[in-house]
């Protein structure tokens, strides 16, 4: 909060200063030690890859000196699975994963088994939140304070663009909304106009979340018996975007689950959880594993896929 966003050296520094207490306390509050451990599940990206080296060496470590199985986890993976920490959920489902570096829908078939059908071609949800908020002078994270500021705004008078509306495929864009809501920011000159411009920021990433997982629904539909629609990562904790895809959900006959809240934003129980599944599997990690700052869930489509440009350091999502 202090720096208005993470700062990586900081926070990389802050991994090594504070993985020994944390862990240990966690073992206290779960009231067990390493003797009551089956494996180890580490994060190994995609992310800034300087904690993620922190966690996954430690893990490794733990591992090592207690002779225990390694699983090097997807960090996104734990996101698609973190709804079965809350409720029985079975396999497969449609996810719409979106946190503050991710935004994309996904065929969930089991651990290790993902498609993607769509996926932002620039900004993520949680960063258009964090963006738009940091613009009206909010505290970082921006995402719950907006959230809280939209509940006394009206932003039915703002007209925010709509992006990719009507396109056949299910990707998103928030750059042109970040764009616009940057430029309306600049003329606020109430508490009234930013709660205001606050509200219509909410309710378009809501209705474009919607509208492209409507899309992703219809088609899911057509090939599958067991209808269920799952929204998960930090953008899920969003009263009025939940609420809004619950209602999409509905409407197309499916059922939908999102995570409890405290799983929504990150959290080491759904790391654990997608480790306790890969290794009920035998899908453990060699100690040599690499931390990786870009991991995705369906790599295949992520190199192939000509409208998301993979950058400099591989393909993101
Ligand atoms: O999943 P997460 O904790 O971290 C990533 O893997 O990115 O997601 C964090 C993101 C941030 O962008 C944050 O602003 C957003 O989730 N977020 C929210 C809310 N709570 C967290 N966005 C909108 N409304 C919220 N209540
Ligand atoms: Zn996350």
């Amino acid at each position: 909060a202090a720096y208005g966003g993470v700062v990586p050296e900081i926070a990389a520094r802050s991994h090594v200063e504070m993985i020994a207490e944390v862990t240990r306390r966690a073992m206290v509050e779960a009231g067990m030690g390493y003797d009551g451990l089956d494996g180890i599940a580490a994060t190994a990206g995609p992310g800034l890859v300087g904690g993620v080296m922190v966690g996954l060496s430690f893990g490794k470590a733990a591992a090592l000196a207690r002779g225990l199985p390694l699983v090097a986890v997807n960090h996104l993976e734990g996101h698609a699975l973190s709804a079965r920490l809350g409720a029985e959920v079975a396999y497969p489902f449609l996810l719409l994963l979106v946190s503050g570096g991710h935004c994309q829908l996904l065929e969930v078939r089991g651990v290790g088994d993902m498609s993607r059908i769509g996926a932002t071609i620039d900004d993520a949800a949680g960063e258009a939140f964090d963006k738009i908020a940091k613009a009206l002078g909010l505290g970082y994270p921006g995402g719950p304070a907006l959230e809280r500021l939209a509940m006394q705004g009206d932003g039915s008078r703002i007209d925010l663009p709509r992006a990719l509306l009507g396109r056949k495929d299910c990707d998103f864009s928030f750059s042109g909304l970040k764009t616009a809501a940057f430029r309306i920011a600049q003329t606020c000159e109430t508490e009234q106009d930013k709660a205001d411009l606050a509200d219509a920021v909410q309710s378009a990433i809501a209705r474009q979340l919607s509208d492209r997982s409507e899309r992703a629904l219809a088609a899911y539909a057509e090939t599958h018996d067991h209808k269920l629609f799952v929204v998960a990562g930090g953008v899920a904790a969003n009263k009025m975007i939940r609420a809004t895809l619950q209602a999409t959900a509905a409407k197309h006959g499916f059922d939908f689950l999102a995570p409890p809240m405290a799983f929504c934003t990150d959290n080491a129980a759904m790391i654990a959880l997608a480790g306790a599944e890969r290794l009920a599997l035998g899908l453990t990690s060699d100690i040599d594993v690499v931390a990786r700052p870009r991991w995705p869930l369906d790599e295949a489509r992520a190199l192939s896929d000509p409208s998301h440009r993979p950058g400099r350091k591989g393909a993101k999502a």
